[in-house]
């Protein structure tokens, strides 16, 4: 039987360091802040941005709660950027995303100063990820390089196949992964839904990770045996049993490849809980830039 990756317990292992440096940050007059930007109530945005809200509380750290109405004007959306870029307070600025259909996305995303871009979605950062060098990091894929590492995968020279070829996780993720240096070095394959045969490609994996955003997707015979399977999924299945209406899925079939994966991250508390400790990690990467900044300002060093 596989052995299932606690992404709840590894995240609240790094949120409880978090804090930790946090308050020490606290001494020296610097409170992480977070502009959390939420256009529109879509409901799984709803519940993502009172997520991550309650773990910046419980951080210590400080965050803006900004909301638009669904039909905000895009330069509406960006004079609030740029608003978060110009406050001192604030040192990183989430946009929830998706956007109302209206509103260009990636125009939006480029209004983010990148010095303050904690998602990491900004063409500077992802650019950056790309040479391997150090940057704000996408916090999903983040939080994937992390749980593999404490979970005590190694993925060099491992066969990765990545099932999802999104801006937020698929393409981020595989760059990471192809990196040089701890936790990379993999021989990545990333597939996509125009990939022919994506069984033959997923059961070459050592490592397979389901990102395509489809309930159930990957199967038993889709698995090699003894693979490391990460499910980024989070699928919302109506269900009249369940007190929100749904439950849900992420993008394999758990219950069917506990016996064929030698480790399998669940849904939920699996990868989404390491989105948010990544999230909370890069908050703190850039407040502390911000303290090395004021205390260079103050030393004339
Ligand atoms: N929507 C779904 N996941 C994410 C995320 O990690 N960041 C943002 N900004 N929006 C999201």
């Amino acid at each position: 039987m596989a052995e299932i990756l606690d992404g709840k317990k590894i995240a609240g292992d790094m949120r409880a360091l978090i804090r930790g440096e946090t308050q020490a940050l606290a001494l020296r007059g610097v409170r992480p802040g977070l502009a959390v930007i939420l256009v529109g109530e879509d409901p799984a945005s709803v519940s993502y941005v009172s997520a991550k809200e309650k773990a910046l509380a419980e951080a210590g750290m400080f965050s803006l709660d900004r909301r638009l109405p669904e039909s905000a004007r895009e330069d509406e959306l960006v004079r609030l950027v740029e608003e978060c870029n110009a406050d001192p307070r604030i040192d990183g600025i989430l946009v929830q995303l998706p956007l109302p259909k209206h509103i260009d996305e990636q125009r939006v995303l480029l209004r983010v100063d990148p010095s303050k871009d904690a998602d990491g979605f900004h063409p500077f950062n992802l650019g950056k990820l790309m040479l391997g060098q150090d940057a704000f990091y996408p916090c999903t894929p983040y939080g994937i390089l992390k749980m593999l590492a404490c979970a005590g995968v190694r993925a060099r020279g491992k066969h990765v196949v990545i099932v999802g070829r999104s801006a937020t996780v698929g393409k981020p993720l595989a760059n990471l992964l192809l990196n040089r240096g701890e936790g990379a070095d993999a021989t990545v394959t990333v597939c996509h839904s125009a990939t022919a045969d994506l069984a033959f490609h997923t059961r070459q994996a050592d490592i397979l990770i389901a990102a395509a955003g489809r309930a159930g997707l990957i199967t038993p015979p889709m698995v090699k045996p003894g693979a490391v399977v990460i499910d980024v999924g989070v699928n919302r299945i109506p269900d009249v049993s369940k007190k929100k209406g749904f439950r849900l899925q992420g993008d394999t079939d758990f219950e069917g490849l506990l016996p064929v994966a030698a480790k399998i991250s669940p849904v939920p508390g699996g990868v989404g809980p390491m989105t948010i400790a990544m999230l909370l990690h890069n908050t703190l990467k850039a407040a502390k830039a911000r303290a090395e900044r004021e205390n260079q300002k103050e030393t004339g060093v």
